[in-house]
């Protein structure tokens, strides 16, 4: 089968087998059988964090388990919680939110990739978090077929980062999510350029999540590919955390290095770090640097995946190389 159209880098590889689940009863049935128990697993949903550098020969699950519902009806209570089948497309949810007059993910709105895949690495944007609003999630244990919920605290949340990429890794596969959202609205307009889109959009005085849904896919469009006209998957690497010790001496160098305090240091943007390389809006061919933002690496069309994996290792060389700093991918390469 090919996977060309389940990764939105648009890699053209194949895998051995490939079938797809609608609910955990499929799931536990695909799982029962001997050929998939056999196999090495890949739970696929938008395919909007990987990089696929060679066929996979094992089985892709698709995740497909869909449903959208408000479960307290209390209309007194400031918080809603709002449960969400993992095979829903994540800006769905969102919509689905602001449908319901709920605030609290409206500065994630279209994040590519589906509601199971977003607590793998906490996805963030502009000022929030799913952490923020995350409960609890649903997941199936690989291994025996149980079904177990995870709190906040037991997901180990951290900057794109789960339990699930860590200590748990290809254990459970996410089934649902649950999130506590705001009847009351609470918008959080505290990354810059959402005020300054929201002035250009003539909004005065309070935003509504609306607003800020409208301001935050303005913002993404300017800057962000389509994957469905420029394969890509985001960004490809983590912004890195260093020493303040590290930061000062850098800065010192380049007074326009941008940094953000963190618990331990300083978290330094790795588009600046690569855009000082010179990469911004290179090209080799079928694949390159996206020229609005550093971050991102594309295909136009026809790359091969290790291709771009060869690209980011010259990328991760030469910002090491200028500013001693190491990157990390963000992306899962397969
Ligand atoms: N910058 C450059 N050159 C560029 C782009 C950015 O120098 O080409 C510098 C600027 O100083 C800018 C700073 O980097 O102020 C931050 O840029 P931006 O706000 O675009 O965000 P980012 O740090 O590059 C992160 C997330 C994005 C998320 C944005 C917005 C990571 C790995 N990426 O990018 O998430 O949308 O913030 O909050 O943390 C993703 O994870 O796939 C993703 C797109």
């Amino acid at each position: 089968v090919s996977l060309r159209t389940y990764n939105t880098f648009g890699i053209d590889v194949k895998a051995r087998l490939f079938a797809r689940f609608a609910s955990t009863d499929e799931l536990r049935a695909l799982l029962a059988l001997p050929e998939v128990q056999q196999a090495a697993k890949l739970v696929l949903g938008g395919g909007s964090n990987l990089l696929f550098t060679k066929d996979f020969d094992g089985v892709v699950l698709r995740n497909e388990i869909r449903g959208l519902e408000t479960l307290s009806s209390d209309e007194a209570s400031d918080t809603a919680l709002v449960r969400a089948g993992a095979g829903e497309s994540w800006h769905a949810l969102v919509q689905y939110a602001l449908d319901q007059n709920l605030s609290g993910i409206e500065n994630l709105s279209l994040i590519p990739g589906t509601v199971g895949a977003a607590p793998l690495q906490n996805i963030g944007a502009y000022g929030a978090e799913l952490k923020d609003t995350f409960e609890s999630l649903e997941a199936l244990e690989t291994s025996t077929g149980h079904l177990r919920t995870f709190t906040r605290a037991e997901c180990g949340f951290g900057y794109r980062e789960s339990v699930f990429k860590g200590p748990l890794k290809d254990q459970y596969i996410v089934t649902s999510v649950l999130l506590r959202l705001h009847r009351k609205h609470r918008v959080n307009i505290s990354y810059g350029a959402i005020g300054t889109t929201l002035a250009d959009m003539g909004i005065e005085g309070e935003p509504t999540p609306q607003h800020v849904s409208e301001a935050v896919i303005q913002i993404r469009r300017s800057k962000l590919p389509d994957p469905a006209e420029i394969g890509n998957a985001g960004s490809f690497f983590k912004n890195p955390e260093i020493s303040q010790h590290k930061y000062d001496e850098l800065k010192a160098q380049y007074a326009d290095l941008p940094g953000y305090p963190v618990p331990g240091g300083v978290k330094v943007p790795a588009a600046w770090l690569i855009e000082q390389c010179g990469w911004k809006g290179q090209r080799r061919g079928p694949h390159g640097v996206h020229d609005k933002q550093a971050l991102v690496l594309v295909n136009h069309g026809g790359a091969q995946g290790s291709d771009i994996q060869s690209l980011a290792q010259e990328i991760i060389a030469s910002v090491r190389e200028k500013f001693g700093i190491e990157l990390h991918p963000e992306v899962n390469i397969m």
